[in-house]
């Protein structure tokens, strides 16, 4: 009774408000900056409502540390197939090794950020929800998985948790008015994803033969006027139109009149602007599939929404003009505005160097093309700069920094290069700013693709330095040229003891290019020809790696 009575007395309760306020931590694990800008953006959102925080990389923050924290917010992306991003590899490690013990004091979120035609999508943000839980710590709120599209998502959710933050810090509402910070504010230039840059494309090249399997292009861009710069590592993000022709036919098959007006961000737009501009037509994705299922009762697309493997092999190879194609079914502009997924930039390593081609920006674009029941189908981003965009033409475009793919801070470091197909783009950057560096260290590169005669992208470059000995050794793996196939990883093995020697010399290991197969074998190459001619167990081995990871020295750009 008395105590009841006393805390409906403010003047009572002199030991609580002694209490110092207490604070949020929030930690981010970013990859490409994506999170970092999110971490960020819920950073400066609790500032302005007077919730103390703190901010730190995970690579900065120790997990001893969570035994001392109250709340915690946690921001990741998840890296390749299903792991950590690079700075976030230890942090995961321990948490999962339950290094820190019981965290029954603790109060957290998560943040995942991730790309639902992953299989693993959104893993690592899986992985911190759930080891936190089992060290006993609290959700404040439920997690949640974003997808490519995460904006609006991310900002709702940092707003629940800074509200639910208020009351469990008891931060007086007061002078605080509730501010809105958007996820682009703190960018360094003055174009980002949400204001790109309308850049002139300056040159479109066919740079495989006229005999190859593959169209690449060379793209050249201009930034002038922008402002805009970048670093080798670097990405470049491309917006891009979808083909009107194919928005003719998707309008047509699902029966709605192009002129049909739609709601897009508070501005009226017809539907068939909007699908040009807005909506992403050039690939499925679960939620279309789901949504048309159950609009058109096709059974087909019903089971498929129920089977993920199979989703994920059908979305590689079907439009949305090859979904709705599966029954015909008629639909109202709002039904299909509603099914459909904002259209997202695509983000392309860029393959030249400031130090050589100023103010433009290169980019190796492989043109995605297939068929769908004999019509052709091409990818969004790269059939409109191969073929809907003149050279003249503008393209918005923004830089995406990625501080996990950099040359090493001292010239004198060697450098090995893993970057078959397109994977060849950061690799051509990387070479043209060690050239005007002079940077003495040795340089490798392994390089791969279907035929020498047809798929040996930039030959004279190449062929140039090697001749002026700023690339050490080259070697090529082209993989149909005889009987049996050979890939990079195969020179690899066949040049380990060399390669571990350049290790041993401290050499950093870069890799670029496709994720799901490639950087999977190399990998496992990587470990084997460290067992082996570092004399180890594979654990050991596998402990050398990861060591590279850590230290840096071990980057990968793959997707
Ligand atoms: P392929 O198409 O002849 O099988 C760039 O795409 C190059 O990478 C091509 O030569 C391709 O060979 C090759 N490639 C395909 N699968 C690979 C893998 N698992 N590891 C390394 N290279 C691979």
């Amino acid at each position: 009774g008395i105590s009841q009575q006393a805390q409906g007395l403010p003047v009572a309760v002199p030991a609580a408000a002694a209490q110092p306020a207490g604070k949020v931590t929030i930690l981010y694990a970013s990859q490409t900056g994506n999170a970092k800008g999110v971490a960020e953006a819920l950073k400066a959102q609790a500032d302005a409502a007077g919730v103390a925080a703190e901010l730190f990389n995970v690579a900065d923050y120790k997990v001893k540390q969570l035994k001392k924290e109250t709340h915690v917010l946690i921001v990741t992306s998840t890296n390749g197939e299903g792991e950590p991003p690079d700075d976030a590899i230890e942090f995961h490690k321990q948490l999962k090794g339950g290094k820190v013990g019981k965290l029954e004091g603790l109060h957290y979120g998560v943040l995942a950020l991730g790309d639902s035609s992953y299989e693993f999508f959104c893993q690592t943000g899986k992985d911190f929800d759930d080891y936190l839980a089992k060290a006993g710590a609290t959700r404040l709120l439920e997690r949640i998985d974003c997808d490519v599209d995460y904006e609006g998502a991310a900002e709702g959710w940092s707003k629940s948790a800074l509200g639910l933050l208020k009351d469990a810090l008891q931060v007086e509402a007061a002078n605080h008015a509730a501010p809105v910070v958007s996820l682009t504010q703190g960018a360094a230039s003055l174009y980002s994803k949400k204001h790109p840059f309308a850049a002139e494309l300056v040159t479109n090249q066919k740079i495989t033969g006229r005999d190859s399997d593959k169209d690449i292009r060379h793209i050249e861009i201009s930034l002038e006027g922008s402002g805009l710069t970048y670093q080798p590592g670097d990405a470049l993000g491309v917006w891009f139109s979808n083909d009107e022709a194919l928005v003719d036919a998707l309008l047509a098959q699902v029966g709605v009149a192009a002129d049909a007006k739609v709601k897009v961000d508070d501005e009226l737009l017809s539907i068939r602007e909007a699908l040009i501009h807005h909506y992403e037509l050039t690939q499925g994705y679960a939620g279309f599939v789901q949504a048309y299922a159950e609009l058109s009762g096709a059974k087909k697309l019903q089971k498929l929404a129920q089977d993920k493997a199979a989703l994920r092999e059908y979305c590689a190879s079907h439009q949305i003009l090859d979904i709705v194609r599966e029954k015909k079914t008629r639909l109202t502009a709002e039904q299909l505005q509603g099914a459909l997924r904002r259209l997202t930039p695509r983000l392309y390593s860029i393959a030249s160097a400031q130090a050589e081609v100023e103010e433009e920006v290169h980019l190796t674009v492989g043109v995605v093309r297939y068929d769908n029941k004999g019509e052709p189908r091409a990818g969004g981003a790269s059939s409109f700069l191969a073929d809907r965009l003149a050279e003249g033409g503008q393209v918005r475009v923004f830089v995406e920094h990625n501080d996990n793919f950099r040359l090493p801070a001292d010239d004198s470091t060697p450098v090995i290069m893993v970057g078959p197909g397109t994977g060849i783009a950061p690799f051509r950057a990387f070479m043209q700013e060690r050239e005007a560096r002079d940077a003495e260290g040795k340089n490798w590169l392994f390089f791969g693709n279907p035929h020498f005669t047809q798929d040996f992208l930039y030959q004279l470059e190449w062929q140039r330095y090697v001749k002026s000995g700023l690339l050490s050794r080259i070697s090529l793996a082209f993989s149909r040229d005889q009987a049996d196939k050979v890939y990079v990883q195969h020179k690899l093995r066949q040049q380990g003891a060399e390669v571990y020697a350049w290790l041993e010399q401290g050499a950093h290991f870069y890799v670029c290019g496709d994720a799901n197969k490639m950087a999977k074998d190399v990998h496992e190459a990587l470990i084997e020809l460290v067992a082996e001619h570092g004399n180890k167990s594979r654990e050991q081995a596998e402990e050398y790696v990861d060591a590279l990871r850590s230290a840096k020295r071990y980057q990968r750009d793959v997707y």
